[in-house]
């Protein structure tokens, strides 16, 4: 799909998670900094699965400066620890593999002790899961891909609304992916989940709306995070070439509707605020695609769409231009 370059930097996770956490503390120290701005969580509790990366990390950043106390829960304790000391007393980690039941129970039930109230529950852990064609698809890797993708959100929404109903009150937001809306985006496994996943928002936002509580969905492009350099990576000649930060920048780039400007992990953080706040507070069973337009159009090169790059006059009735 790419060939790979010289004298690039190697994209480790290392170097994407600091990469990661600078632009997120930049834009939040932007935000926090700024007068007027009003925090949107004061007194909040939330719980964010796959918190300790990427995206879930981004969020609970977002969170906590919007006055949320957070639960990240994750199976990656060292940077759930590190993230914790940037965070500092607001935030708490749990060991929560999404796979079990029994741990985001745990999880969920630890946020709701923390002040008697559950607000927010962000689904958010992901994996790519099994790759390749879907006649040589393993069926026990698309179990386990099923698993972390789709079932572990159901699961999360079942306990969060546990705690939600008898306060009549919560808002649960799921991280979809464009995968979500639009096949080839992702391998089968984990569009087949990310597909399933808006199946559990419609549904569940037919039932919980008489409870007050909202669900909705999140569907990103493209974002510099492990989960993506390994997607890129197994797409890039079955996975033999080593993806760089410039790689996935460049692609992105390359391939989007907004060229001008990277898609951030604090542009699906706000995305997270918005949904999980009163900010979106008439809005439930959305799915809110965060691909600065890709998915809503069917071929467009970069540089626009060629239906509407220059003008010319309507073709009449008669068949002849002008009316
Ligand atoms: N990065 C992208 O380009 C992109 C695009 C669309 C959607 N997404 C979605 O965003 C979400 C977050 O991914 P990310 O891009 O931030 O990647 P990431 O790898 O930075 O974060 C994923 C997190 O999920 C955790 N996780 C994985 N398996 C788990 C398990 N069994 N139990 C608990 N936690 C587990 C990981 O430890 C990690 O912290 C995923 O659902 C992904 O599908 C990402």
């Amino acid at each position: 799909m790419f060939a790979p370059r010289k004298n690039v930097q190697r994209l480790s996770s290392d170097v994407l998670r600091r990469r990661v956490g600078h632009a997120a503390r930049q834009c939040t120290r932007s935000f926090s900094s700024a007068p007027g701005i009003e925090q949107r969580l004061v007194g909040q509790v939330a719980v964010i699965t796959g918190g300790a990366s990427g995206i879930g990390a981004a969020t609970a950043r977002m969170f906590t400066r919007h006055g949320a106390r957070v639960v990240i829960a994750d199976i990656q304790p060292s940077l759930g620890e590190k993230l914790l000391k940037e965070l500092g007393p607001q935030a708490e980690y749990v060991e929560c593999d999404v796979r079990k039941e029994e741990d985001i129970e745990k999880a969920i039930s630890k946020a709701y002790e923390l002040e008697n109230r559950l607000d927010v529950v962000h689904s958010n852990a992901g994996i790519i899961g099994c790759v390749g064609p879907i006649d040589e698809v393993r069926i026990d890797e698309y179990d386990a891909t099923i698993a972390v993708d789709l079932r572990a959100a159901v699961i999360a929404v079942k306990h969060a609304v546990r705690f939600m109903k008898p306060q009549k009150r919560g808002s649960i937001v799921i991280t979809g992916s464009v995968a979500s809306v639009r096949g080839g985006m992702g391998p089968h496994g984990y569009t087949v989940a990310k597909a399933g996943l808006l199946g559990l928002v419609n549904s569940c936002a037919a039932e919980l709306g008489q409870h007050n509580i909202r669900i909705n969905m999140i569907s990103p492009e493209l974002v510099s995070t492990p989960l993506a350099a390994f997607a890129l990576a197994a797409l890039a000649e079955g996975g033999s070439q080593s993806v760089t930060v410039d790689d996935i920048d460049r692609i992105v780039k390359q391939n989007s509707m907004l060229p001008d400007r990277l898609l951030t992990h604090l542009d699906i953080a706000n995305a997270a605020l918005f949904l999980a706040s009163d900010m979106g507070g008439y809005i439930s069973g959305h799915n809110l695609v965060v691909d600065g337009g890709k998915t809503a159009a069917h071929v467009l090169q970069a540089g626009g769409n060629h239906w509407s790059t220059k003008y010319m006059p309507m073709v009449a009735e008669n068949g002849k231009r002008g009316l």
